[in-house]
């Protein structure tokens, strides 16, 4: 039986909402435990013979999710761009798996590899897609398909890889997608002309900030025009975990943070509990956080007004088609 939203009580919703006022208490593994506890959260009964592909794979909150969901009687496909850090994480998904593990090597920073993952994937009848690979970029790198790395992981790839899965009927009724976004994009107001940066005044925290909001608007636009078919989309914040992604993006941060963060496990709950929930539950185009929906904007001028984010929604997904016909000299 899989996992159901459950009333919970005015005590535990009254601390969630403390603990997410605060963020820095929220976002941490306190965050995580009081929540658990307070709310009694099980374990996901059971995700038996669900074929779900989880993307950055090899490490992190990817490979603690695809352990998680092998364990709970899923057929995992690693994606990762290591032939190495693919069979170690192989190894280790497989370890207590009822279910066979794949793996698939694809750098996602190549659209090109993207595609023919989509085609290599397009045989499968895929119940759950998890876009989670990502970095945090220390300088600017251009792939050789001209393309902004973060750019070209966060948004690009995950969009071309959706979308080939869709048109090739790959995704099966009431699969969900779910993307990784982070407290980062709660900076960043959605803005096509300066979403993909170039190397003059290049951050990697601001490329990666803007690539994650757009992600978000991509998400809502995927729910109005999929959802009706009856798939559904999904955006996970992770809180702060303590995973190589963190110690080497941003060491500075984990440094401070280092006792406070969460474990992996920890952080890749909500994306597990959402990947082995019933079908047609729960509310999806929502972002969750610790099994709650979440507010989409924290800060005053991030918001867009009604019909510009209408209009976000189509130009998000009209760019990023033509930026990967661009890339790929299809245009
Ligand atoms: N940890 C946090 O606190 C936190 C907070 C907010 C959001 N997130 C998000 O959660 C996701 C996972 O992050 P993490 O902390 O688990 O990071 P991580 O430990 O660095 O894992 C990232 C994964 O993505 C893969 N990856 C990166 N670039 C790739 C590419 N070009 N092609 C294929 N795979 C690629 C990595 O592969 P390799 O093993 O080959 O490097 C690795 O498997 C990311 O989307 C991140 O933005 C994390």
């Amino acid at each position: 039986m899989a996992t159901r939203v459950k009333p919970i009580s005015q005590f535990a919703n009254l601390a969630d909402s403390i603990l997410e006022a605060t963020i820095v208490a929220s976002f941490t593994s306190f965050g995580f435990r009081v929540r658990s506890r307070l709310e009694h959260w099980r374990e996901p009964s059971d995700a038996n013979g669900r074929v779900i592909v989880v993307t950055g794979a090899t490490s992190g909150l990817g490979l603690a999710m695809a352990r998680r969901l092998a364990l709970l009687g899923a057929r995992v496909h690693l994606v990762g761009r290591s032939e190495t850090r693919l069979e170690f994480a192989r190894q280790m998904v497989s370890s207590g798996a009822t279910e066979e593990v794949t793996t698939h090597r694809c750098d996602l920073s190549s659209l090109r590899q993207t595609g023919e993952l989509a085609q290599r994937l397009s045989r499968e009848r895929i119940d759950v897609l998890i876009h989670n690979a990502g970095a945090l970029l220390k300088s600017f790198v251009l792939t050789d398909e001209g393309v902004e790395t973060t750019l070209a992981v966060h948004l690009l790839s995950p969009y071309l890889l959706t979308e080939q899965l869709i048109a090739a009927s790959a995704l099966a009724p009431q699969a969900r997608v779910i993307s990784m976004t982070s407290g980062g994009m709660y900076s960043q107001r959605f803005d096509l002309t300066t979403l993909e940066m170039g190397p003059d005044g290049y951050r990697g925290a601001t490329a990666y900030a803007r690539a994650k909001r757009a992600q978000t608007i991509l998400n809502a636009h995927w729910q109005q025009v999929y959802g009706p078919s009856s798939l559904a989309f999904h955006l996970v914040h992770p809180g702060w975990a303590d995973t190589p992604g963190v110690s080497e993006g941003i060491p500075g941060f984990a440094k401070i943070m280092g006792p406070f963060l969460r474990s992996p496990d920890e952080g890749a709950d909500t994306a597990v509990w959402l990947a082995a929930s019933a079908p047609g539950e729960p509310t999806p185009g929502m972002l969750w956080h610790d099994r709650h929906p979440r507010k989409l904007h924290r800060l005053p001028g991030t918001r867009l007004d009604t019909q510009d984010e209408q209009r976000a929604h189509d130009d998000v997904a009209l760019w990023c088609q033509r930026r990967v016909a661009r890339a790929l000299n299809l245009d």
